[in-house]
């Protein structure tokens, strides 16, 4: 039987990979799956969490017990972890966001002309993580804030510098490239804990590493809050 230790709890996970429209048939998008965020959407139902999981382009059956809420652009995903994060106990992005979105999405599919293709002009997203911080932070909540990080060099001297820089408690850093981590059945990560915990999980299902993130969550959940 698993530990009840999220009864009580309400837990917001976003999922999967943001898609920027370009046209209406292109877009600018990522290799995530959503397997990892959904892991920790059904590890934390199954440890009594009430569930909110934002699914970005996600093509998973849904979580048992987890509420979804569906959305396709960086824009879509920063509204909706906005207005889930009220409440919540814990919010954890695993999300692979766009860091940028072109400037106009073209009405009608754009066609070759013969000519040079127009470039395409980019404008930054919102970092959706740093603002969950930022807000946490104005309104005084107790609330942990995991994210995720991919990385393909430097791992953890990036890990480190992006844990300080976003603000958030908890980062979860996976080396990916080589065919690591996105879309995969397994994962691997180190955690770096804002309180200067490191903490490794070795090579195995997303599910046991959801289950670890989940662990070292709950040490950190403020107690008798419940
Ligand atoms: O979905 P899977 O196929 O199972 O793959 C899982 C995964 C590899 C996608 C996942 O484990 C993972 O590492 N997710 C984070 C990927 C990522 O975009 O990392 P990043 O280093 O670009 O961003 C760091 C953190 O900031 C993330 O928590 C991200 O959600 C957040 N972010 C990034 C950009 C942005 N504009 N807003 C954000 O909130």
């Amino acid at each position: 039987a698993v530990a009840p230790d999220l009864a009580g709890r309400r837990v917001v996970i976003s999922a999967g990979g943001t898609r920027e429209a370009i046209d209406p048939v292109r877009f600018i998008g990522n290799h995530s799956s959503g397997r990892q965020g959904y892991a920790l959407a059904r590890t934390a139902a199954a440890r009594g969490a009430d569930v909110t999981l934002v699914a970005a382009n996600v093509d998973l059956p849904d979580p048992a017990g987890a509420r979804v809420v569906r959305v396709s652009s960086a824009v879509e995903l920063s509204e909706a972890m906005a207005a889930e994060r009220a409440g919540a106990d814990a919010v954890v992005m695993t999300a692979a966001v766009a860091d940028f979105r072109p400037v106009t999405s073209a009405a009608s599919k754009i066609k070759k002309s013969g000519a040079a293709p127009a470039p395409i002009e980019l404008v930054e997203n919102p970092d959706i993580l740093a603002g969950l911080v930022v807000d946490r932070e104005r309104e005084g909540l107790e609330q942990t804030i995991v994210g995720f990080a991919a990385e393909t060099d430097d791992v953890i001297a990036n890990g480190r510098a992006k844990l300080a820089r976003k603000g958030c408690d908890l980062l979860v850093v996976n080396q990916v490239g080589g065919g690591r981590a996105f879309g995969t059945e397994d994962n691997q990560a180190t955690v770096l804990a804002s309180d200067g915990a490191v903490v490794d999980i070795p090579t195995g299902p997303k599910e046991a590493l959801a289950d670890r993130v989940w662990d070292l969550v709950v040490e950190r959940l403020p107690r008798g809050a419940r």
